[in-house]
């Protein structure tokens, strides 16, 4: 089995959801399009070991995976900022407060999910859960989770982790 992506080492649900993805279209190769936008919905983004794995699952050559990708916009690849901000909007965080943090972001940074600061520096995602409802609210930032904090901790530790005294 591929390793996870990068953010992925904690309790990771996500990878469930793929597969129950693919195995309601028995691993079949026509299940591609869909696996990958859930993919996409899962992790912000797709990355070598997704579609590596995506491509092992559904015996499909990863020359074909990576055509696809490549030839739809919608999907991406990696994100584009030097930093990564991962909010979870699945119902257990949204309840506890995401939210807030995503209009905190809007107003601080100038940023909404899918966006990528000017100068390449942040780029904040949204994820549906993260199979971590048990730590919301969950944020992920650069691979790192940020669990149960209230919305002036969580965006303490956001401004800290990007070294932002403003
Ligand atoms: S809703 Fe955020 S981890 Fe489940």
């Amino acid at each position: 089995m591929p390793t996870p992506p990068s953010d992925l080492h904690l309790q990771d649900k996500r990878w469930e959801t793929i597969d129950r993805v693919m195995r309601r279209h028995d691993f079949r190769q026509d299940a591609l399009i869909e696996t990958l936008h859930a993919a996409q919905d899962a992790f912000g983004y797709l990355d070598a070991d997704t579609l590596r794995h995506i491509a092992a699952r559904l015996k499909t050559p990863p020359s074909k995976v990576y055509g696809v990708v490549t030839f739809y916009n919608h999907f991406k690849t990696k994100p584009k900022g030097e930093h990564t901000l991962v909010v979870c909007t699945g119902t257990a965080c949204h309840v506890k407060g995401n939210d807030r943090v995503l209009a905190w972001m809007e107003e601080h940074y100038q940023l909404k999910p899918g966006d990528t600061t000017t100068d390449n520096r942040i780029s904040l995602l949204e994820v549906r859960c993260v199979g971590a409802c048990a730590l919301a609210p969950v944020v992920i930032a650069d691979g790192s989770i940020i669990a149960k904090k209230s919305l002036a901790e969580s965006t303490a530790m956001i401004r800290e982790w990007l070294n932002d005294a403003a």
